[in-house]
């Protein structure tokens, strides 16, 4: 069921999404129960059934209830901070359930990750090896490490989140990472459990992940001709969703998804393969609630205000993306115009030049996938609070999932 109109007005799992403004408030994210579940069900079957580990990258979306509902499936999650670490221990994550990504660590990171006994560390760089060394020596542990390598594959999608090219800041290049690992001894508190890569984000092609399984066959089949072996290969996240469609079906998004796994396990079976995906899990479980201000014309341009904005859904003006916008009532005309929000910059749209449904002041507006990247790149600039969160639940309740943020909280950050 989803999202669809019923009786014209635009329903989640049979909830008419004019209650729920009128409930919560807008501008607000609402997430249904039912495809997170749905989304996470395909990826244990396709992934973890056939013996990979799921990491759920929680930068996507880091809600609470999200990151416990993931948890019962048997994912883990890949945290890239001291907040998301918190967080993930808050939830009930365990230590093993934990690796720490990112491209810089603090000490104080590193103490606490250790001291956690997390199951492993994804290391970017000499100075991070160097530090992590220095800090497991003084704890008295040994650091289970995957070593990020960038093997410079373009996987297809936008510079902002490629990053698995030679001249993005990610990862180490090939001879770094066979330099480490031959010379292990150098590192005596580091256990060098494998090699983590993750090229990029929205790939909707699965050439770019075919040719990164291909890549690793030949690098680990080269390292294994030195005497190097290790256990593990982590091939991070990156798969991505139908922006234009976002109530499709996660299968019609990615029917690719199980040759990758297949194609994996052929190649690289005889290691513990990990997955980190985000957005696949989330993105299109979500949608952005937003009231229409007004409507006005400059210079021949037509513009709809609303009360949502960048703050809310930062990503099409950070990378020019679509998302699709609805009308709470179906077969509106279409007409073209841009969808802005209140905020003081030229770049606060969130659709541009694009047909969309004719809107009134005080109409309701769904805005696609804001169930990735939405929240968790949310702002306060302008002294926005930050929106709430609600999931729509299986039999058609709906949990506040997180407050709106009120102005008292905000002023009271000042001292
Ligand atoms: N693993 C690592 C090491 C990552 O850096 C990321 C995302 C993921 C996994 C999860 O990638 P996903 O499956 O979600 O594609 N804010 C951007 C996306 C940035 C992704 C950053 N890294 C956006 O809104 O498109």
């Amino acid at each position: 069921m989803a999202y669809t109109y019923i009786n014209k007005r635009l329903h989640c799992d049979g909830v008419d999404l004019e209650d729920v403004a009128e409930k919560y408030g807008t501008p607000t994210y609402i997430y249904s129960e039912r495809i997170l579940r749905r989304n996470a069900e395909v990826l244990k079957k396709i992934f973890i059934d056939r013996g990979f580990k799921v990491s759920y990258a929680m930068k996507a979306n880091s809600n609470p209830m999200i990151l416990k509902l993931f948890k019962s499936y048997g994912f883990g999650v890949d945290i890239v901070s001291e907040g998301e670490f918190k967080l993930a221990q808050h939830c009930g994550f365990e230590g093993l359930e934990l690796n720490f990504a990112g491209v810089g660590k603090t000490i104080e990171e590193l103490d606490l990750a250790l001291d956690f006994d997390i199951d492993h560390f994804n290391v970017e760089s000499r100075f991070e090896l160097e530090l992590l060394e220095t800090r497991a020596k003084i704890a008295g542990k040994k650091a289970a490490v995957l070593l990020r390598l960038n093997p410079d594959i373009d996987p297809q999608t936008h510079p902002h989140i490629s990053t698995g090219l030679k001249q993005n800041k990610f990862g180490m290049s090939p001879e770094k990472v066979r330099h480490f690992l031959t010379h292990a001894e150098s590192y005596p508190h580091i256990q060098f459990d494998g090699i983590h890569c993750h090229i990029g984000s929205q790939i909707v092609q699965p050439q770019p992940f075919y040719d990164l399984i291909d890549y690793l066959e030949q690098f680990t089949s080269s390292l294994r001709a030195s005497g190097v072996e290790f256990s593990h290969i982590d091939l991070g996240g990156g798969f991505g969703v139908n922006y234009e469609d976002p109530f499709e079906d996660i299968l019609q998004t990615t029917p690719f998804l199980e040759s990758i796994a297949d194609r994996a396990m052929e190649k690289l079976g005889e290691y513990q393969l990990h997955i980190q995906p985000g957005r696949v899990l989330v993105a299109n479980a979500g949608v952005l609630l937003a009231r229409v201000l007004g409507n006005k014309e400059n210079g021949g341009h037509h513009f709809v205000i609303i009360d949502g904005a960048t703050t809310d859904l930062v990503r099409p003006a950070m990378y020019d993306a679509y998302h699709a916008i609805y009308s709470h009532l179906e077969d509106r005309p279409m007409h073209m115009g841009d969808v802005v929000g209140p905020v003081c910059e030229s770049s606060d749209a969130l659709a541009r030049n694009r047909e969309i449904p004719d809107f009134d002041k005080d109409d309701l507006m769904i805005i696609g996938s804001a169930g990735a990247y939405a929240s968790s790149m949310g702002s306060t600039y302008n002294m926005r609070p930050l929106s709430p969160e609600v999931m729509v639940g299986l039999s058609g309740e709906t949990h506040l999932l997180r407050k709106r943020q009120s102005f008292d909280e905000m002023i009271s950050l000042y001292t």
